[in-house]
């Protein structure tokens, strides 16, 4: 069974990582999404809300499941038994934070290959971060969000 994990903070799941998720999801028997628990950054949306909207916007993926985790990514990684990390890429400006990320990792754990994953270059300018502060001004955010993510963002607004 190939197990591969996509790791992100996922505050919110954008249609950026829908893609990266359509993508990876066919090359492997299973695909995790794992939301991490990151005491640097404080979230939007609580664990709870981000894992169960992405679990109501993946649900067209059959092999895709939802999870978190807290402490070290390889760790987790080994754990899961999972042979790859998967992350996307939108533009150059994330080549050199990912492939630091993915080397670090390597050295820390070699049995899990992160796959960088470009997106579709519709969505390169597409990011959680931007996505909230374009909303928090008013802006439509609904083409760069999965439906069940622009709802919750409605319902937080009301
Ligand atoms: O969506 P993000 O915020 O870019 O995701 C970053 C994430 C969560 C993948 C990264 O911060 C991570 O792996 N955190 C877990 C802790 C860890 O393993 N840190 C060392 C990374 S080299």
């Amino acid at each position: 069974m190939r197990i591969a994990v996509f790791p992100g903070s996922f505050d919110p799941l954008t249609n950026g990582h829908l893609d990266i998720i359509r993508q990876a999801s066919p090359l492997f028997d299973s695909l995790v999404v794992a939301v991490a628990h990151n005491s640097g950054k404080t979230p939007l949306f609580s664990m709870e809300e981000r894992t169960s909207l992405i679990r109501e916007s993946v649900r067209a993926f059959p092999n895709v499941t939802v999870d978190s985790f807290a402490g070290l990514l390889v760790d987790y990684a080994k754990d899961l038994g999972a042979v790859a990390a998967i992350r996307g890429l939108r533009d150059a400006g994330d080549v050199d934070f990912e492939l630091r990320m993915a080397q670090m990792n390597r050295s820390l754990y070699d049995q899990c290959v992160t796959l960088l994953v470009p997106t579709n270059a519709k969505f390169a300018m597409v990011s959680s971060s931007l996505v909230k502060e374009v909303f928090s001004y008013g802006g439509d955010v609904s083409k760069f969000v999965p439906p069940p993510v622009f709802e919750s963002l409605l319902k937080r607004k009301r």
